[in-house]
């Protein structure tokens, strides 16, 4: 059932689909203002995860989120028609971008149509994409504020990515990538 957070500022609720270990926590249900999920579990939150201010699930029909335990999102944006996964202990900064799909057609003549026909489309979001390609962050990643993580990409584990960094190709783990488009600067060594 869709249920309301007793701290929350929003007049929202946290849709059915959701599911939220006891020990996890959400800032507010405005996260999931641009959520469609109608898989059996659209986003889980796993024990000890965290989102907060500034985190949005903007997750098409098909699209499934997982945040793994201890995992934290701080305003976190993600846009998912398949399916993002977030490490344990995983740390995501501000203005984070991940993206399993772009949703727009690089041809402006198929772009158009799209443009004109929002007004009228509820609720007001693109299509989902059906070429989506699945976004992986490993355990303890630390991704820092204003990066961007585009589809189909794999951070390994306890890999780094600075801050407003693109990420268009995967990263080792334990690698710091940076700049755009991201590129190994340094190697972390493994615990
Ligand atoms: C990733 C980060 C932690 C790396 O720090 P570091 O290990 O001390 O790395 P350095 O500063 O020695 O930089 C290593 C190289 O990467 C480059 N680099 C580091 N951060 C960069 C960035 N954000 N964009 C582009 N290049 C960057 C440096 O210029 C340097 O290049 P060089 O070897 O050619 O001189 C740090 O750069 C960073 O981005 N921190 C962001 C923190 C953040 O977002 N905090 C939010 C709160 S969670």
């Amino acid at each position: 059932m869709a249920r309301t957070l007793p701290w929350d500022w929003y007049d929202g609720t946290i849709p059915a689909n959701v599911e939220v270990a006891d020990t996890a926590y959400i800032e507010t249900s405005f996260s999931f203002s641009r959520y469609r999920s109608e898989a059996e579990v659209g986003v889980r939150y796993e024990h000890g995860a965290h989102s907060y201010l500034g985190t949005m699930f903007d997750v098409g029909p098909r699209g499934r989120v997982r945040i793994a335990q201890h995992a934290l999102l701080h305003g976190v944006r993600i846009i998912c028609d398949d399916s993002v996964e977030i490490g344990d202990h995983a740390m995501l900064s501000w203005n984070v971008v991940l993206m399993d799909s772009y949703r727009v057609p690089r041809d402006p003549e198929q772009r158009r149509p799209l443009l004109r026909r929002l007004p009228e489309t509820r609720p007001r979001a693109l299509e989902p994409d059906r070429n989506a390609r699945p976004v992986v962050i490993g355990a303890n990643v630390w991704v820092g504020f204003g990066a961007c993580v585009l589809p189909g990409v794999t951070i390994g584990t306890g890999s780094i990515v600075a801050a407003q960094a693109v990420v268009l190709e995967d990263v080792a783990p334990y690698t710091i990538v940076a700049g755009n488009p991201a590129r190994a600067v340094r190697e972390l060594e493994a615990p």
